[in-house]
């Protein structure tokens, strides 16, 4: 990367009210979160810190599927890189650090619900019909105060196969 001190490591509580910041700066861009909500699910984030400022983050959920659960989902949530960091890899850094942590838990894709899909396409998503991800749907779109249909809203759904490294 193009900078010696960037430093992408799991977030811990210290993170929490950073992180909250940077996803408020992002609201346009990204679902708000509680302060208590990014708290409890600390051990589901991953940050870039340089020189001491959290200038990133990205957080992942697993996802289950009703009756199956070899079909759950990654998904990929509250990705955020502040604007004089981009375009250096950080964002690229945040996913890769997510997919390494998550890489034994079994789990054959990972899901998206984005306004960035070019960012995403790079790193091997590709656009599927929200039909396709209707877990997704109920569990996030359901509450969102934004739009009254998940299916007219632009943010596009996005898929992508992980290889299989569950521990034999
Ligand atoms: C999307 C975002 C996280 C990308 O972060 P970033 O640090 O600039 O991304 P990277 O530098 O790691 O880019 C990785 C690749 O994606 C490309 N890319 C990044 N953002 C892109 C965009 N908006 N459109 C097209 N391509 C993009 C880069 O050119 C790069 O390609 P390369 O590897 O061929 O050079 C950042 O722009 C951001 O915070 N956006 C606002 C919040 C948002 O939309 N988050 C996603 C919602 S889940």
């Amino acid at each position: 990367m193009s900078h010696d001190s960037l430093h992408i490591r799991v977030a811990s509580a210290r993170d929490a009210l950073g992180i909250f910041n940077l996803i408020q700066e992002h609201h346009e861009d990204l679902i708000g979160r509680p302060l208590g909500d990014i708290t409890e699910n600390i051990d589901r984030f991953v940050v870039a810190v340089v020189d001491g400022e959290l200038v990133g983050c990205a957080a992942y959920n697993i996802l289950p599927e009703a009756g199956d659960p070899l079909k759950a989902s990654l998904e990929i949530r509250s990705v955020a890189v502040k604007k004089e960091w981009r375009g250096r890899g950080v964002g690229k850094g945040l996913l890769d650090e997510v997919f390494r942590r998550t890489a034994g838990y079994g789990i054959r894709n990972a899901i998206v619900l984005t306004f960035a899909p070019d960012f995403f396409g790079g790193l091997g998503f590709r656009e599927v019909p929200k039909t396709t991800i209707m877990h997704k749907i109920y569990m996030g779109c359901m509450n969102c105060t934004r739009q009254a249909n998940p299916f007219t809203c632009p943010e596009v759904a996005m898929v992508k196969q992980l290889a299989d490294v569950t521990p034999q």
